[in-house]
């Protein structure tokens, strides 16, 4: 790994510090959190397991400062921007070897995941330049006159408290810190703890970028010792949260009253047509359901396909995955290891539920250490518990179905609702289908996807709450300040109407 002298002030050999105002701290706890590379268990750095009261002095330390950071002219906090993308870009070997070691992603996408934040913080300085408020007059409302004015501006919320998930640990907590500093938000970070290294850096980047000390804070810990206090903190405004479904609940009944942007978990179906471009639709879910072995919330996660083309899509998708490598992820294999062995052991019981309860195996279910290859699932049904649970690991259930109805019904009837994707040549029959799914987002003839990240991103029912996405970002972390002018008779001018013409 390539040693970038910037790098040392953050740890001590592999001890990695916690970051407040700043300046990089050791935790009064004493106690170390240890980050294992999933892929061959090689310890490679520790972080601090910081305390309530570290909880409290860095939060306190954000919302001091938010008047300070908020009146930074907004062209100067969009260059700051700018210039950490650029240090993004500049340090996206290194970082995404990092990231590749501590998640076990594929060294290519861990990369592209470093080069992907850049992107998005250039949009977000780009997009913050555009939003603007607008000017009402009163007279559209009777016992009003244009003597009422109302005038709208955006305001920061307060402090922003910015929680992301292990899979994209850099990108959806970037994808956060950015819309939320450039709305004049403060920022308090909690990184996982699987995969808080590579996150930790954005303490280093955002000050050589030029965010002064007391906008930005990064918090370690276990978020099953300190989440809840943190979210119900009372000086924390607002919440950006990115992770499962449960702990996304949890987080919404302790948070209290403040505004939550909940980013969940997902059960993304594929039905699938019997017209489907059956290589548009094989590229599509291989892809989808085995990219970072399955650990996606967009991940391809059933396919529902109809009786006139299920076997040879089966067979084809099968074909295709036979042929993903599978191993090391230092060398872009494309199955990687799982997150943790418990991880392993949740997906390996879906695996043997189906199977007992009369599922046909097409291929896979075998596991090397955290390792487990692409399987397919043929002939699953509702009983499975395949059909209803999120794997985050690669297994495929496939869902054959009789019509497009049956299709709604079993797509809808999941608690998820993310993403849903149909795969056909009839666009007006894909339209009409995509209307009665309970999702955020209908791919038509693609994979379920976040990207690009301009569109808007969004989950229902336990896969969500609020919209992210550049500007929807900008917008959730912000609110509108409304000035009401109650202007007076004096100055009215006299103004001669319908004079006649005689
Ligand atoms: P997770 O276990 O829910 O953890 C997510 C984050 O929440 C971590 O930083 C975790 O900290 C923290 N956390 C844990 N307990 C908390 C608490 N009581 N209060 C506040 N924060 C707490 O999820 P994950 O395993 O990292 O990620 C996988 C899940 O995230 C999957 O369900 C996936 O679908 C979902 N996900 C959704 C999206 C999306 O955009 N919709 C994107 C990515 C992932 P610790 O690491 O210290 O426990
Ligand atoms: O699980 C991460 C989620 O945000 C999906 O992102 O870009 O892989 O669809 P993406």
């Amino acid at each position: 790994m390539i040693d970038i002298p910037e790098f040392s002030i953050l740890k001590e050999g592999i001890n990695y510090k916690y970051y407040i105002n700043n300046k990089w701290k050791k935790s009064n706890s004493g106690k170390l959190i240890s980050v294992y590379n999933p892929y061959n268990n090689e310890l490679i750095g520790t972080v601090q397991a910081c305390t309530k009261q570290e909880v409290d002095e860095i939060i306190k330390a954000a919302h001091e400062n938010i008047n300070c950071w908020d009146n930074i002219p907004l062209n100067k906090r969009a260059e700051i921007l700018n210039k950490a993308a650029d240090l993004m870009l500049k340090w996206s070997e290194p970082l995404g070897f990092l990231l590749m070691k501590e998640i076990g992603k594929p060294i290519e996408s861990a990369i592209s995941e470093i080069i992907r934040t850049a992107e998005i913080f250039k949009a977000t300085a780009d997009s913050s330049l555009q939003i603007s408020g607008e000017t009402i007059l009163g007279d559209a409302f009777e016992g009003y006159t244009r003597e009422k004015v109302s005038m709208t501006y955006r305001v920061p919320l307060g402090v922003v408290l910015c929680i992301g998930p292990f899979n994209y640990p850099f990108n959806l907590t970037g994808s956060k810190i950015a819309p939320a500093l450039i709305a004049g938000n403060t920022v308090v970070m909690k990184p996982p703890t699987q995969g808080p290294l590579t996150a930790l850096h954005f303490g280093i980047i955002l000050e050589k970028a030029g965010v002064p000390p007391g906008a930005f804070h990064i918090i370690t810990g276990r978020g099953s010792e300190i989440g809840d206090y943190l979210v119900s903190h009372p000086l924390i405004d607002m919440i950006n949260f990115t992770g499962s479904s449960e702990i996304g609940k949890n987080l919404a009944k302790v948070a209290g009253m403040k505004p939550l942007l909940l980013e969940l978990g997902g059960k993304d179906a594929a039905i699938v047509l019997d017209d489907a471009d059956l290589e548009i639709t094989v590229k599509s879910i291989v892809s989808g359901a085995f990219s970072y072995s399955g650990q996606r919330c967009t991940a391809v996660k059933r396919v529902l396909p109809m009786p006139g083309i299920a076997d040879k899509l089966i067979e084809k998708i099968t074909e295709e995955t036979l042929k993903l490598t599978i191993g090391d992820p230092a060398e872009n294999k494309t199955i990687g290891p799982l997150i943790s062995s418990k991880q392993c052991e949740y997906v390996q019981g879906l695996i043997d539920d189906a199977l007992n309860k009369g599922a046909t195996l097409k291929c896979g279910n075998k596991r090397e250490g955290n390792i487990i290859w692409p399987t397919i699932l043929d002939k699953v049904n509702s009983d499975m518990r395949i059909a209803w649970e999120e794997p985050f690991g690669p297994v495929l259930p496939f869902i054959r179905i009789n019509s497009a109805e049956q299709a709604i019904e079993i797509s809808n009837k999941s608690e998820y609702g993310l993403q849903g994707m149909i795969f056909t040549e009839d666009i007006d029959l894909a339209f009409n289908i995509a209307q009665e799914l309970e999702v955020g987002t209908v791919q038509i003839n693609g994979k379920s996807a976040r990207g690009p990240d301009h569109f808007p991103f969004l989950g229902t029912k336990s896969s969500g709450l609020g919209t992210q996405g550049i500007k929807y970002s900008i917008e959730a972390m912000s609110r509108p300040k409304v000035v009401v002018f109650n202007l007076t008779e004096r100055g009215k001018l006299v103004k001669k109407c319908f004079v006649s013409e005689k």
